[in-house]
């Protein structure tokens, strides 16, 4: 939730600016109030009326409106807010903000804030990768400035690739890690998350049924509560939440290494499926069919236990590393021995019998498994058992 956060949005002219009013929408319902910052160019694609409507706010479109100056100046305007949003972020705005231009109320307001600034970047592909653009990300970066986006996908121009501004869903999610003012600020967690793909050969893998659907959720109730949250992932159906580190990887040997890489960390959550085994013999070119009808036999070699090796480190192991286990039998029994088997201090316990729909399926009836016994919860919705759980993880961090 965004409650009582002040956004200053800065909607710069590309046809993504349509988004924003969905934007200003949304940042209400969660509880933030928005000042809304027409450019000249941004006028051509929304209207001052619909966006002053939505954000039920005056709309700031001019340095040089004596009325405004009157009522609040812009240095004033630029930091009565607690974070500025540039969404659309045109090539034009960038660049302006890069080489410090103040030469229109936008670009004056960001000079003059000393509050932290996210942009979602906007434009056709190709001007996305324009070397000018690329160098300009860089300073602006390099200058503490945040980045949502952009996406990839097919844009308005007809063309596609990278550029096209992100979905608002993940804006948001980026302006509630920008903002981190929960009780996990400063705090650093790794979540894993999804399945892990094993391949057989450049086409084949070998694969898991899980969605990814429970990391994600947690992930989202970690960087809710301002953890700033390293997402390691497998090949997930659902898709990365915004506002956190996404770390892609395929293979439980590459989550091995993106996880070691992410550390030093206060807490770190195992919800991923990684593959038991990779497949020793895989082959670096397509396997054909063999004319005698032989089927190839495959070769397994057990893959590292990630959480077993995070558990049991004996140098800058995180403050509370928590696994999950999926069982179909005996939940508690199998749940315990493996918490004390890999040394971790939680084990998330579920029983993913088909019959319980939970693999796979929007919620979760899970038993935690800690020192002091096992606590089963009620079923719920997989976002509700992060949120608890995440608050759970919050008490731990704060009590250690
Ligand atoms: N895990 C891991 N690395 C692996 C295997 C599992 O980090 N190579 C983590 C998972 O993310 C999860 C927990 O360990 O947190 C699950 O343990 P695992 O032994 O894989 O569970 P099962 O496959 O259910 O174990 P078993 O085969 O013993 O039932």
């Amino acid at each position: 939730m965004l409650t009582n956060k002040r956004i200053l949005l800065i909607i710069g002219g590309g046809i993504a600016a349509f988004k924003s009013l969905d934007l200003i929408r949304r940042l209400r319902d969660q509880g933030a109030s928005v000042t809304p910052v027409l450019t000249r160019a941004a006028e051509e694609f929304v209207t001052p009326l619909s966006v002053s409507a939505l954000a039920a706010a005056k709309v700031y479109r001019d340095l040089f409106d004596l009325t405004d100056e009157a009522e609040m100046g812009h240095i004033e305007l630029s930091r009565a807010a607690d974070l500025v949003v540039v969404a659309p972020a045109t090539a034009d705005l960038m660049a302006k903000m890069a080489h410090g231009h103040a030469n229109d109320l936008a670009s004056t307001l960001l000079m003059a804030t000393d509050k932290p600034v996210l942009i979602a970047p906007a434009m056709n592909v190709r001007m996305w990768e324009h070397a000018a653009t690329r160098r300009n990300l860089a300073t602006l970066q390099g200058d503490g400035v945040l980045v949502v986006g952009p996406d990839q996908g097919n844009m308005a121009c007809g063309e596609y690739g990278p550029g096209r501004m992100s979905d608002v869903p993940d804006i948001i999610g980026a302006v509630a890690a920008a903002l981190r003012n929960g009780p996990l600020k400063g705090r650093h967690v790794i979540v894993t998350s999804g399945p892990t793909h094993e391949p057989i050969d450049p086409v084949r893998y070998i694969a898991n049924r899980s969605s990814g659907a429970q990391g994600t959720a947690l992930a989202v109730a970690l960087r809710d509560l301002g953890a700033r949250v390293s997402f390691v992932t497998g090949p997930a159906d659902v898709p990365p939440p915004g506002g956190v580190d996404v770390i892609a990887v395929e293979t439980a040997a590459e989550m091995e290494q993106a996880v070691a890489a992410a550390l030093p960390a206060d807490a770190a959550v195992f919800a991923a499926a990684v593959a038991d085994w990779r497949v020793l013999n895989a082959s670096g070119s397509k396997m054909k069919k063999d004319a005698s009808g032989n089927a190839p036999a495959l070769e397994f070699a057990e893959n590292p236990d990630i959480l077993a090796g995070v558990s049991q480190l004996s140098a800058g192991r995180p403050g509370l590393v928590v696994g999950f286990a999926a069982e179909t039998d005996d939940v508690v029994a199998n749940a315990t021995a493996k918490r004390l088997r890999k040394g971790c201090d939680w084990i998330v316990a579920n029983d993913v019998s088909p019959s319980t729909g939970i693999m796979g399926g929007d919620e979760n009836a899970i038993i935690l498994i800690s020192d002091a016994g096992a606590d089963v919860w009620p079923r719920m919705p997989k976002a509700e058992v992060a949120r608890r759980l995440a608050q759970r993880i919050t008490d731990a961090l704060d009590g250690g």
